[in-house]
C-alpha cells in the first residue's frame, strides 16, 4: 500500500517537475511533451462558422482571366488555372502597398501543403526578408520544432509532418520596417494572396499563429486567449488559433497552451 502511494507521489512529482521545467523554458517543451499527457482541452462549442470564404459570392464569370479577377480574387476563391507558383510570381513582383519599397524580397510561402495542414503567421521578419522564406528566424526555428515534435509524437497517426509536407505562409508577404505590426491597409492589400493560396490548397486544417492571422481568417476581433480552443471554419477547412511562436520566445509559459492547441488541431484533423 505504502509502496503504491510512493509510486503515485513520485509520478506526480515527476509531472510537476517536467511541467515546471517546460514552463520555465528549460529544455525543449516539444520534446518534454513526449512523456506527458497534457490535460485535453475541452473544445468550446464552436461558434458559428467564420463566414470568410463560405459566404463569399461566387465569381461572376467562371472563365474570367486572372487579370480580370485580379490578385484580390475578389471572392477569395481561386481563379481557374491558378497555381501556387503563379501566386508566388505575382507576390514577388507586387507593388500593391508601400512595403514593396522597403523589402529585400517578398516571402510568398513554403511547402506543398500535401498533407492538408497550413500554418499562417503574421509577416516576414529580417531573416525571412533576407532569405525569401517564411519562418526561418528564431520564431521560425520554434515553429519548425513544433512541426517536428508533432511528427515525432505521431500526433496525427500515419501522417508525416515536415515543413515540406505542410504549407507555411503569412498574412503579409513583405516585411514591415522594424517588424512593426501590419497596418489595416496593408492587410487589405495583401490578404487576397493568402486567400488564393488557401482556396487552392483546400487544407483540412488551418492553424493561425497569432492575432493578425486569427482575426483576419476568423473574421472578427479578439484575443488569442479568447479564440484558442474553438474550432472555426474557413470555407471547408477547420480553423484553429494559437499564440505566435515569437510570443512563446518572449514568454515560455505560452509553450504549453500552444502544444495543447497543436494536439487539438491533430484531433480535429482526424475527423475533418
Ligand atoms: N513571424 C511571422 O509571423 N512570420 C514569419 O515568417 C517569421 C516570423
Ligand atoms: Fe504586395 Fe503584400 Fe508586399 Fe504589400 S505586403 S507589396 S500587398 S506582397
Amino acid at each position: 500500500m505504502a509502496a503504491a502511494d510512493d509510486k503515485k507521489e513520485l509520478a506526480r512529482a515527476t509531472r510537476t517537475y517536467l511541467a515546471r521545467e517546460a514552463d520555465a523554458g528549460r529544455g525543449d517543451l516539444w520534446t518534454l511533451a513526449a512523456g506527458e499527457t497534457p490535460r485535453p482541452r475541452k473544445p468550446r462549442a464552436a461558434k458559428p462558422a467564420a463566414p470568410a470564404v463560405a459566404a463569399a459570392p461566387a465569381p461572376k464569370c467562371a472563365i474570367a482571366t486572372l487579370e480580370a479577377i485580379g490578385p484580390t480574387g475578389a471572392s477569395g476563391l481561386s481563379p481557374a488555372g491558378d497555381t501556387l507558383e503563379q501566386i508566388a510570381h505575382e507576390v514577388r513582383g507586387c507593388t500593391k502597398c508601400g512595403l514593396c519599397e522597403t523589402r529585400t524580397q517578398a516571402v510568398p510561402g513554403v511547402g506543398t501543403g500535401k498533407v492538408g495542414v497550413v500554418f499562417v503567421g503574421e509577416a516576414p521578419g529580417a531573416e525571412e526578408d533576407r532569405r525569401g522564406e517564411p519562418f526561418v528566424g528564431r520564431a521560425g526555428d520554434l515553429l519548425t520544432k513544433m512541426i517536428q515534435a508533432m511528427d515525432e509524437k505521431q500526433l496525427i497517426p500515419g501522417v508525416t509532418l515536415s515543413r515540406e509536407a505542410v504549407f507555411i505562409a503569412n498574412v503579409l508577404k513583405c516585411r514591415p520596417p522594424e517588424n512593426r505590426n501590419p497596418l489595416p491597409h496593408e492587410i487589405e492589400a495583401c490578404s487576397p494572396y493568402l486567400r488564393r493560396q488557401l482556396a487552392l490548397l483546400q487544407p483540412k486544417v488551418i492553424f493561425c499563429l497569432g492575432k493578425f492571422a486569427a482575426e483576419l481568417l476568423v473574421g472578427a476581433k479578439g484575443t488569442i486567449g479568447g479564440m484558442r480552443g474553438t474550432v472555426y471554419r474557413y470555407g471547408d477547412s477547420k480553423l484553429l488559433v494559437t499564440y505566435h511562436p515569437a510570443a512563446c520566445l518572449r514568454n515560455p509559459n505560452y509553450k504549453r497552451p500552444v502544444w495543447e492547441d497543436l494536439q487539438l488541431m491533430a484531433r480535429e484533423y482526424q475527423t475533418a
